[in-house]
């Protein structure tokens, strides 16, 4: 669907998610992240950058895996610690996954994720056309019924942190792992927070598409 029809779809307040592509399991088991794997970090730094053109090609599950521990899984399990900080360790950024056959939610701990809905919500995670084919939109969401330690004027300021450190390890992994991604704020808050069933103390406060690069076009026959 095309920007200037999610805009005007977007003002009438009829901008909705549509039914799942294929039945998604109720819960989809994750292949444990590799150790000892990737590019070296600062060849990834030199790597990062923002990616448009995906091609709709489920990730691989280990690829999942990896993008979703990367961004938020446990990683001191003793502590319960996480790859990304968050203030006063309140992990209140949780990360929904919205798929082809349903949005999904990770668990962190079980590093597995839970079908929220049965619904393909990627059209509604933003105004660009290449979030409804990209095989993923991550969804950053700020739970603040975890955020009781916060004062409450700070609460939305040290979500949008700690799921920007999130962006960047998952920026990071793609660059490692060889796939396109962009960090979105453009995106239609209310038509996405309904789309997704969302309770009062939560908020979405940034999209991120993954996906494989699209494929080079082929280059022209050189001329004789
Ligand atoms: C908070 C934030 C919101 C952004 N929102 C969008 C967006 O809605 N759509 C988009 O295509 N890119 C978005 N970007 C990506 C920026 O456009 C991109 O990071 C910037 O152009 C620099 O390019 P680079 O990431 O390749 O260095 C956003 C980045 C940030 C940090």
């Amino acid at each position: 669907m095309g920007t200037l029809t999610k805009l005007a779809l977007g003002l009438m307040g009829q901008l909705h998610a549509r039914p799942a592509l294929a039945e998604g399991a109720p819960t989809l088991k994750l292949p444990a992240p590799r150790r000892r794997a990737g590019l070296p970090l600062m060849e990834a730094l030199w790597r990062r950058g923002s990616q448009r053109e995906f091609d709709p090609r489920a990730l691989r599950k280990a690829e999942l895996a990896e993008l979703l521990w990367a961004a938020a899984g446990v990683n001191r399990p003793e502590l319960g610690g996480r790859t990304a900080p968050s203030a006063m360790n309140s992990q209140e950024v949780q990360l929904y996954v919205a798929l082809p056959q349903g949005l999904y939610l990770y668990d962190p701990a079980a590093h597995l994720l839970r079908q929220a809905l049965a619904s393909d919500v990627r059209r509604v995670t933003g105004y660009q056309d290449f979030v409804d084919t990209a095989p993923l939109d991550l969804l950053y969401v700020a739970d603040h019924a975890r955020m009781s330690l916060v004062p409450a004027a700070q609460r939305a300021a040290y979500a949008y942190a700690a799921a920007g450190a999130m962006a960047q390890n998952v920026y990071l992994y793609c660059a490692s792992a060889g796939l396109a991604t962009v960090l979105r704020a453009w995106f239609d808050r209310a038509a996405l927070e309904r789309a997704m069933g969302l309770g009062p103390d939560q908020q979405v406060l940034l999209a991120q598409t993954v996906g494989a690069p699209a494929a080079a076009p082929a280059a022209a026959p050189a001329a004789e």
